[in-house]
């Protein structure tokens, strides 16, 4: 029988241990759980999402601060339109993030940054412009295009010296979606280095609508596969999404898979940005605690555990500290909501808003417990501590989990020292 560690992942002279971090935003998926990942000899993923925040937790800037002060007049407004950000800050804080990342890096592995389009931050072309060419400055391996279609991404960064040889590659959940990508970009004379294909199991924003338990992500793995195939287009395929154990990664792997792209097993690891309550809980967490709803302002489903304290949560939203959300007229679906139930309620103290949610103060505070389906199977995966709770991993351990492990075994830590 054979296990992940019997194939490898080859991008350009680079021979991998065909496992991906995905990247997990708002720091869920941190520089040291990225750069676990490339010291073991697999890929790694940091994200893009909120980098000015996460740099003000990191690196003591001031970034959120200062913008808040700047826009303190509008903070009562409910239009929210004159939130900008300063693209020098953007492309500062994003180059710092990556350069800092990148010169710890150890071991033969790489690191990536996932880049969501759907952060459209008040200017959705221009911001993204600079996301992206400060990664590619601040000498990042590889961009993964996340949560959107990405169609004119390529575009953005085509002048850049190193739009050849970074490797570039895109999250797609159907052949359409990739098409749509191949057609699009095919003007810069680039194809992407490898494609993510998610299935509707993954954690985060699904791209599917809420009829997502239709679709299934062998079927279409195979489908692009073919597809790519009678094209005679040699792009690695990277399927993610419920992929919980070495050997179900194995089964992809031999069907063709180049590497396989995991995110909730490492939810609970040591080096992830949860907070240990929080980890806690996903650890606790059986099958009916977990739901996808329609909470994201970005109009993606999403799975997260039903506790999570940013469901039915009314607070103001923090445009003018974050506004990550605000769209190219400077709404958000979320202000809409606010807005609404502060109508319904006047003089209300609190209200409560349970259709949408304040994705970026709730992320930015791990409010919202995202997970993949398999969530609810994490418990099997550790041990109990004495007074009841669960032992913490390190990356390592669920990496070579995953790397070494052999049909539905899953390999337990050692017991934690008494
Ligand atoms: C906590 C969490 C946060 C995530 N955040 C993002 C994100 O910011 N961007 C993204 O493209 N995917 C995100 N994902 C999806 C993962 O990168 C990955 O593709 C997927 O979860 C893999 O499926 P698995 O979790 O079942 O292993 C997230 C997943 C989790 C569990």
């Amino acid at each position: 029988m054979k296990c992940v560690d019997d194939f490898r992942l080859r991008l350009g002279r680079h021979e991998l241990v065909p496992i991906v971090i995905g990247g997990m935003g708002v720091d869920i998926s941190t520089a040291e759980l990225a750069l676990e990942a490339a010291r073991l000899g697999g890929i790694g993923h940091i994200s893009d999402a909120m980098l000015p925040t996460v740099s003000d937790r990191h690196y003591h800037t001031k970034y959120v601060k200062d913008k808040l002060k700047q826009y303190k007049y509008n903070v009562a407004n409910s239009d929210k339109s004159a939130v900008h950000f300063d693209l020098g800050l953007l492309a500062e804080a994003t180059k710092d993030h990556v350069r800092r990342t990148m010169e710890r890096k150890r071991g033969s592995g790489l690191v990536f940054i996932n880049c969501m389009e759907k952060l459209t931050m008040n200017a959705p072309k221009e911001t993204l412009r600079v996301r992206l060419n400060s990664a590619l400055d601040g000498g990042i391996d590889g961009i993964t295009l996340a949560a959107g279609l990405h169609l004119g991404s390529f575009a953005l960064i085509e002048d850049h010296p190193r739009f050849r040889d970074a490797f570039l590659g895109i999250i797609v959940s159907s052949l359409r979606a990739l098409q749509l990508f191949l057609k699009k970009s095919a003007r810069t004379g680039r194809l992407p280095d490898f494609v993510v294909v998610e299935g509707p199991l993954a954690g985060g924003h699904l791209g599917f609508g809420m009829d997502w338990a239709k679709y299934d992500l062998a079927t279409i793995v195979a489908e692009i596969r073919a597809w790519l195939q009678q094209e005679k287009l040699d792009i690695p395929l990277i399927p993610a999404g419920g992929i919980f154990t070495g050997g179900d990664a194995t089964v992809f792997l031999e069907n063709g898979a180049a590497a396989v792209q995991v995110a909730t097993r490492f939810t609970v690891s040591k080096e992830c940005g949860l907070p240990d309550e929080v980890k806690q809980e996903y650890f606790k967490a059986n099958e009916e605690d977990i739901e996808v709803n329609g909470i994201s302002p970005t109009g993606y489903p999403m799975r997260m555990l039903k506790k999570s304290p940013a469901i039915g949560s009314g607070i103001r939203p923090n445009c003018e500290a974050y506004g990550y959300l605000l769209d190219a007229r400077g709404n958000c679906a979320y202000i809409e909501a606010w807005n609404r139930e502060v109508a319904l309620h006047p003089g209300a103290k609190k209200i409560q808003v349970w259709d949408k949610t304040c994705l970026c103060t709730h992320m930015r505070n791990f409010d919202v417990w995202t997970c993949g389906h398999y969530a609810y199977r994490l418990k099997d995966t550790t041990r109990r501590n004495p007074d009841g709770s669960y032992q913490l991993l390190t990356a390592e351990h669920v990496f070579n989990d995953y790397r070494y492990s052999k049909g539905d075994s899953i390999a337990l830590p050692a017991p934690a020292a008494e």
